[in-house]
C-alpha cells in the first residue's frame, strides 16, 4: 500500500505492507485524511518523543474492508469515522500515561489502509461528506473537550475563539454558535473574521491591531470563556479580557511559555487559567452525536492529493488555509 512516510532523512510516498490485523483490529481503506498543526511540528522535528519511521495523520474517514473477529462483521463495508485517541483510559477527565495520539507511533490516516481497534469506529453521520468528516477527529474532539468541560460554556455566556483561523479553534467557533452563546472570534486576518460573521458570529477582531480586544472586551463587560492556542506572553493580555469568575482555557502554546503571568489580577478576579488536552473516548461519541444534532458542517480549506500532500503540509505551515486540509488517499 502507498503511504506518506517520514524518515529521519526523508519524507516521501513509498509503498508499505499492507498491515495485517490481530485480535479486536479491523482494516480501514482510507478515504480522507486531515491534518492537524501536530503534524506539522512532527515533520519539523518540534514534538517530543519522535519515532522514525512513522505515518502521520491522525484524521480519517474510510470503509472497513476486513475484520480479524467473524463477530465484528457488522462493520464491514461501513463508512466510518476513526477515534484517535489510543489508551485514553477510563478517567474521563485525564489520559493514562500510556496515552498517545493516532499518526505517530501508531501509524496514521496518510496511508492506503490503516488498521486499528474495532472499538476506535464511529459510524460516519449521513449529512456529512466523507471530505467533511474527515476534518473532524482531533480538532472536534480538541474544541468539545475545551469549550464545554472546561470552559463551561452555556448559551447565555459570551466566549471569545481566540485565532478563529485555526483547525481546533473553528470547531470551537461551530460548537459556541450552535448552542446560541454569543461567540466573538479573533483572527489576524479580516477575511477569516468577515467569513465567520457571515457563519454566525457576534464579532469580529483583528488581534494584531493593539488594543483592539482590550478594547472590545471592556465595551461587552468582559468574556466569561477564551479559549486559545497561542499562550505566550499574551496569555496576560486576553486575562485582563475575561469577566471577573472567567476562564481562559488553551490547549496550545505557538507562542511558547509566557514569561510572566498576571497572578494579583487572577487572584483578585477569580480567573481560571485551564489546560486541556483532547478529550476522553466518552467525549468523542458525545461530540459526534451533538455534531449530528446540530448537523454541523465543518469549514473546509482545500483538498489535495496524496502525492500533493507535502504541498498540504507547507500550506499549513503558511498558516494561509482557512479550515481543515484535507487529503484524498
Ligand atoms: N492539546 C491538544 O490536544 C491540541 C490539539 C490540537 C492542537 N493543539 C495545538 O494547538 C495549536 C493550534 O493547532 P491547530 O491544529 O488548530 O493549528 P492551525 O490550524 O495551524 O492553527 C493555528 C492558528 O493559530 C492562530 N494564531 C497564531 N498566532 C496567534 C496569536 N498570536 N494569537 C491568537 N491566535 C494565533 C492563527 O489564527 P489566525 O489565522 O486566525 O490568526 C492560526 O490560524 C498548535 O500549537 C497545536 O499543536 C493542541
Amino acid at each position: 500500500m502507498l503511504a506518506l512516510v517520514l524518515r529521519e532523512n526523508s519524507f516521501q510516498i513509498e509503498s508499505l505492507p499492507k498491515p495485517i490485523l490481530g485480535e479486536g483490529e479491523v482494516l480501514v481503506k482510507i478515504s480522507y485524511a486531515a491534518l492537524n498543526h501536530r503534524d506539522q511540528w512532527i515533520r519539523e522535528g518540534k514534538y517530543p518523543k519522535i519515532v522514525f519511521p512513522c505515518v502521520l495523520g491522525s484524521d480519517g474517514v474510510g470503509e472497513v474492508v476486513d475484520v480479524y473477529n467473524n463477530e465484528n462483521n457488522y462493520w464491514l463495508n461501513k463508512k466510518v469515522i476513526i477515534n484517535p485517541n489510543i489508551n485514553w483510559g477510563l478517567n474521563n477527565y485525564v489520559q493514562d500515561k500510556n496515552y498517545h495520539i493516532l499518526g505517530m507511533p501508531t501509524y496514521g490516516t496518510l496511508a492506503e489502509y490503516l488498521k486499528v481497534n474495532v472499538d476506535r469506529l464511529v459510524i460516519k453521520p449521513d449529512y456529512l461528506s466523507l471530505e467533511e468528516a474527515a476534518a473532524i477527529p482531533l480538532a472536534g474532539l480538541t474544541a468539545w473537550n475545551a469549550v464545554f468541560n472546561k470552559g463551561a460554556l452555556a448559551p447565555e455566556k459570551k466566549i471569545l475563539v481566540s485565532g478563529v483561523g485555526g483547525g481546533v479553534a473553528q470547531f470551537a467557533f461551530l460548537f459556541a454558535n450552535a448552542i446560541n452563546s454569543s461567540v466573538y472570534v479573533s483572527s489576524s486576518k479580516n477575511s477569516v473574521l468577515e467569513k465567520c460573521i457571515a457563519l454566525g458570529a457576534k464579532e469580529g477582531i483583528n488581534y494584531t491591531i493593539e488594543n483592539n480586544l482590550k478594547n472590545k472586551a471592556k465595551e461587552i463587560g468582559g468574556f466569561d470563556v477564551i479559549v486559545d492556542s497561542a499562550g505566550g506572553d499574551q496569555i496576560n493580555d486576553l486575562l485582563t479580557c475575561l469577566k471577573p469568575n472567567g476562564k481562559l482555557v488553551f490547549y496550545g502554546a505557538t507562542l511558547g511559555a509566557p514569561n510572566k503571568l498576571n497572578v494579583a489580577l487572577m487572584f483578585w478576579n477569580h480567573l481560571s487559567l485551564i489546560g486541556s488536552t483532547m478529550g476522553s473516548d466518552q467525549d468523542f461519541l458525545t461530540m459526534i452525536d451533538f455534531i449530528n444534532k446540530h448537523q454541523i458542517k465543518p469549514i473546509l480549506d482545500e483538498t489535495f492529493s496524496l502525492d500533493n500532500a507535502i504541498a498540504a503540509f507547507d500550506k499549513m505551515k503558511s498558516g494561509n488555509q482557512f479550515g481543515k486540509i484535507i487529503i484524498k488517499i
